[in-house]
């Protein structure tokens, strides 16, 4: 599908995962209504939308107030129709995300359901089923991505239509988009990225005298780790962010099984205060590095001359850096407090799309 231009255009939309990301993007939606209209003459209307409990549908565009506050008081959509005006009319509740996808006419469907590194489910299907009908997808869910970057991105392709997925590296930098399109026809030699908040996190803590375990409990209170952390503590979270860059950035078929990963599990506070008496401070890095043939990728814990760009990013904070032949070194970092920025990225492929 050709970028649109022209003023005053509504774009419809399905939302797909209505959790921490997805009711934040519709408050984004509800927020941003009036700048989105002024400023780029787009209308965006969430015609069907999906959590894990049921899909719900109106072709002239759902109330994001009232989904808003479902998702808020811990409710499902499903609630959506019946709380409006009694029963639901028909066609309009579905029992799936994908049902909703395959029976509602939409421009772009918006992904931002649960992780699976098992089979990309339940956003793969969905991804493939919208591309399928030359709808756009944007997403921040890496599963689909990592597992099937090639097939998703040559299905749209085929279709005429994009598949665009800034929010799967590093929450809201847009470290995608700065290595996709403003280091046009340069060479990357190294890429160093710091993609994993929770690692970041717990080594700070650790920095401050908290052992490893100490530091763990600390992120899993402060919500920045999940009760099961181990994709990001064994660094394969950062692995898979890195697998994406490399495809998506490098233009390599990278995957999984090329990464050389190592998590930040057995670090001690004596590692840490080693490095510091060096003049170093030890991060979990993600690199490629450029060899003659390809890009070595791996995921370690990297001691930093504190002149390092990445070296002084405080543990709420995600950074990468660009080493290229033509514009010198180029790094970006993001502070990355609550989930808003991750949720906006939506709203900034969005615009990649129809701005
Ligand atoms: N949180 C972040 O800061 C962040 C940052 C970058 C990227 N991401 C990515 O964004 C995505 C969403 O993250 P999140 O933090 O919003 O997750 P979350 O809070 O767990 O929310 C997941 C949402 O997906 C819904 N869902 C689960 N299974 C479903 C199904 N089969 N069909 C339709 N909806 C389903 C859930 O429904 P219920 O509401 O009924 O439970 C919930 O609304 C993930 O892929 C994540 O990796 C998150």
């Amino acid at each position: 599908m050709p970028k649109i231009t022209k003023e005053n255009t509504t774009v419809r939309l399905i939302v797909s995962g209505l959790g921490n990301i997805g009711w934040r993007f519709l408050q984004i939606l509800i927020d941003k209504q009036q700048h989105l209209r002024r400023r780029y003459g787009l209308t965006f209307q969430v015609v069907g939308t999906a959590d894990s409990r049921g899909a719900v549908a109106d072709p002239d565009g759902l109330d994001l107030v009232r989904i808003v506050g479902l998702k808020k008081g811990g409710r499902s959509v499903s609630d959506y129709h019946t709380e409006m005006a009694g029963p639901t009319p028909p066609g309009l509740a579905f029992g799936s995300a994908l049902d909703l996808v395959n029976e509602i006419d939409a421009d772009a469907l918006c992904e931002a359901t649960p992780v699976s590194l098992d089979d990309g489910e339940p956003g793969l299907s969905c991804m493939r089923a919208a591309l399928r009908k030359r709808m756009h997808v944007v997403t921040p869910n890496k599963g689909p991505l990592v597992l099937a970057y090639e097939e998703l991105t040559e299905l749209a392709r085929i279709k005429g239509v994009e598949i665009l997925f800034c929010g799967t590296v590093a929450g809201g930098l847009p470290a995608i988009n700065v290595g996709r399109r403003d280091l046009a026809g340069a060479t990357i030699d190294r890429l160093e990225a710091l993609p994993n908040l929770t690692t970041s996190f717990i080594l700070a803590q650790m920095a401050t005298g908290l052992s490893y375990e100490e530091a763990l409990a600390a992120a899993q209170a402060q919500g920045c780790a999940e009760a099961d952390s181990s994709l990001d503590v064994e660094g394969w979270d950062a692995a898979i962010k890195l697998v994406i860059l490399a495809k998506s950035v490098l233009g390599v078929p990278a995957s999984l099984d090329d990464v050389s990963v190592q998590g930040i599990t057995g670090l001690t506070i004596a590692d840490l205060q080693e490095a510091e008496t060096k003049g170093r401070v030890i991060k979990l890095v993600a690199t490629a590095q450029r060899q003659e043939e390809g890009y070595a990728l791996t995921v370690a814990p990297t001691p930093l001359p504190l002149s390092h760009p990445l070296a002084l990013l405080s543990g709420q904070q995600m950074g990468v850096v660009y080493h290229t032949d033509i514009y010198g070194v180029i790094s970006a970092a993001i502070l990355e407090t609550e989930p808003v920025p991750s949720a906006a990225t939506m709203l900034r492929d969005l615009l990649t799309l129809y701005a």
